[in-house]
């Protein structure tokens, strides 16, 4: 089986088929990731440029990892200090690095649709790391291996996504994944943080935090993206937290083994307090290394689409 477009820019554009293809395969990297020798030559000869116009720690260091993990070069554009500076356009900056003969493009930008402009005019490959307020395929696809890691399903599950709904790029792109592949998916926000008509996307949608944590398998908590936040959305962050942050107290609503997922960074002691992040059922850590072997996987199955080479 093949990814069928050369590029991936969201979950909301690829088939339940091709979600559960790439999870294979990240199970497969996995397993490469913790073996003594994790070097693989699955990207000999490849190369990979990072091209990130918004800040990233966890997203921009594991595609590195993965790519370096797999033999192949890699090189990250810092946009500050590159022509972008000088007002060179998305367009011209994609050109130019295509020019070198780049393999993949991974590209994140406050702009949505950004990534999608930028595969039109690249024959490399592009994934999104995150546009705007749009889509981060990657992340919702390492929240759905950890899904699938922890509770070896993800049809019928009942994943209760918390927090500011309409600023989250997570949510957009967990929605799409989680109700493709069968999930029982609900929202919780105060009102300004719930994009209008989002029960069209076949969620369930709730204003307290209480009804989506009812019997809930998992919950996925949302960062407050402080540096999107128009002016009078909700009064401060502690009446936020004091409404919609998960506390040990609410946890109790969840199912005694529903796990916790955060895509991070965390506001410690906003939307999660920090007995909740540090405690038993949190996986925060493991979503961090699952995010290595999904990156890896898909990183494998887009250069491998003009050649017939299998790993499994
Ligand atoms: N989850 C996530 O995208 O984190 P970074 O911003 O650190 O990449």
């Amino acid at each position: 089986m093949y990814l069928k477009s050369k590029d991936l820019l969201g979950l909301k554009d690829i088939t339940a088929e091709e979600i559960q293809y790439i999870l294979d395969t990240a199970k497969t990297m996995k397993m490469i990731l913790e073996s003594k020798n994790k070097k693989t030559p699955h990207l000999a000869g490849k190369s990979i440029v990072t091209l990130f116009y918004e800040n990233s720690t966890r997203t921009r260091l594991s595609f590195e990892l993965a790519s370096k993990y797999m033999g192949a070069s890699s090189a990250n554009i810092s946009v500050a200090a590159s022509s972008v500076a000088k007002g060179e356009s998305l367009i011209d900056t994609g050109k130019t690095i295509d020019a070198m003969g780049t393999d993949v493009i991974i590209i994140r930008h406050p702009m949505s649709g950004a990534p999608h402009l930028l595969a039109k005019h690249v024959n490399a490959s592009v994934i999104n790391a995150g546009d705007g307020m749009n889509e981060h395929p990657t992340q919702a696809l390492l929240d759905m291996f950890t899904i699938m890691e922890k509770k070896g399903r993800i049809k019928g599950l009942k994943v209760a996504i918390i927090g500011d709904i309409y600023h989250s790029r997570v949510a957009r792109s967990n929605i799409w994944g989680l109700t493709k592949l069968g999930a029982d998916v609900s929202v919780s926000g105060p009102s300004t943080l719930l994009p209008p008509e989002i029960d069209k996307a076949g969620v369930r949608v709730y204003n307290t935090i209480q009804e989506g944590l009812l019997d809930a398998d998992v919950i996925i908590g949302l960062r407050i993206q402080k540096e999107r936040q128009q002016k009078g959305l909700f009064p401060t962050l502690r009446e936020y937290s004091r409404f919609f942050g998960l506390d040990d107290k609410r946890l109790l609503l969840a199912k005694e083994d529903a796990i916790i997922l955060h895509p991070g960074p965390v506001n410690r002691g906003i939307e999660l307090s920090s007995s909740v992040i540090d405690g038993e059922r949190s996986y925060i850590n493991e979503q961090v290394t699952n995010g290595v072997a999904v990156r890896m996987a898909l990183l494998y199955l887009l250069t491998r689409r003009s050649s017939n080479e299998s790993i499994n």
